[in-house]
């Protein structure tokens, strides 16, 4: 097989100014990629706006022969996600690929949880996928091509202490990409999504000893996997960490039945109920319902 490369493809990544988003903007301008660097430029928890850091990679990027046009757009809003869109338009006519990266923190115990810590979190993270996407989607089905790829987090897959509306978030990603998935599979446009973890601003005091090994740029090959014409797998959740990569199910196991279930068979029969005897991972939630057939024609 050739190597991937993107002649001629367009890709939008948001957050690009930092971290993340950057190395992920960077790698796929090496291989052909005409960029839109999107970075609000704010703080780790989204106060404060500056075009220095997304015109900085821009730049960057083709102080190394590639193409990029910086924008400092907020895919916060409807607004900004069309003007984002809009930049790729103008710049380079088309939009292949999307890349949702942008991201805030705004950690606290659910109990102290206030509005101004839930709403800007769900408006970047979730909202901001939505907004950014919805533009580029209509154009990709018409092409008949496109790649998305999201940015959920272990902290929205697995739980973490202090992050209920970060978690919610990104969990609220997945859900998103795994409907897109099914709608886009038909006209090539797939969507994937992916669970990173790697050493940057937002997780420099986080990540303790393993620090050093968790160098953003072992996170970007998979991102220009995924955003690869050369791709063939959608709505996958892969988690990503210093050259790791993993894929990441949700899975049910067979289960108990009882034809007249009641709360004292539910508490009697918790192992049945737990155990993983029998796993799927349904590809949709038709296939969810294989499970209960499974088990009644047992
Ligand atoms: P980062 O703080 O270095 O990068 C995030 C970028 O998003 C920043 O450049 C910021 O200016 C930009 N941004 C924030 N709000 C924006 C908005 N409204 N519009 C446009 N741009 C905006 O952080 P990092 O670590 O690179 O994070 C990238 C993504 O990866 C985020 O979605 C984050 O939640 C996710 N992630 C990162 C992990 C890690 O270990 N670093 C772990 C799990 C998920």
């Amino acid at each position: 097989m050739t190597d991937i490369g993107f002649d001629g493809r367009v890709a939008i990544v948001t957050g690009a100014g930092h971290g993340l988003g950057r190395q992920h903007a960077l790698q796929l301008a090496a291989r052909g990629a005409r960029i839109v660097v999107n970075d609000l430029g704010g703080t780790v928890d989204g106060t404060g706006a500056d075009a220095g850091p997304a015109q900085q990679v821009a730049d960057e990027i083709k102080s190394a022969g590639g193409e990029a046009v910086a924008n400092t757009d907020s895919v916060a809003s409807q607004e900004g996600g069309e003007a984002i869109v809009q930049t790729a338009l103008d710049a380079f006519g088309r939009v292949d690929i999307v890349v949702n990266n942008a991201g805030i923190l705004r950690d606290k115990a659910f109990h102290n949880l206030t509005p101004d810590l839930l709403d800007p979190v769900l408006q970047v993270h979730l909202y901001g996928a939505f907004w950014v996407t919805l533009p580029a989607w209509k154009l990709m089905r018409e092409q008949g091509y496109g790649r998305v790829v999201n940015t959920s987090s272990a902290a929205g897959l697995f739980g973490n202490f202090g992050q209920t509306n970060y978690g919610a978030a990104k969990m609220g990603l997945v859900g998103f990409t795994k409907a897109l998935a099914q709608e886009g599979h038909k006209r090539n446009v797939l969507a994937n999504v992916i669970a990173p973890g790697a050493r940057t601003r937002m997780t420099e005091d986080l990540l303790g000893p393993m620090a050093d090994s968790l160098d953003p740029e072992k996170v970007s090959p998979v991102v220009v996997y995924l955003a690869s014409d050369q791709c063939d797998v959608t709505g996958q959740i892969l988690s990503v960490a210093g050259g790791r990569v993993s894929r990441v199910v949700v899975a049910e196991p067979l289960g108990y039945y009882s034809k007249d279930l009641t709360p004292e068979q539910v508490r009697d029969n918790w192992d049945a109920i737990a155990s993983l005897e029998d796993l799927i991972v349904p590809d949709n939630a038709n296939e969810e319902i294989g499970q209960l057939l499974n088990v009644v024609n047992r």
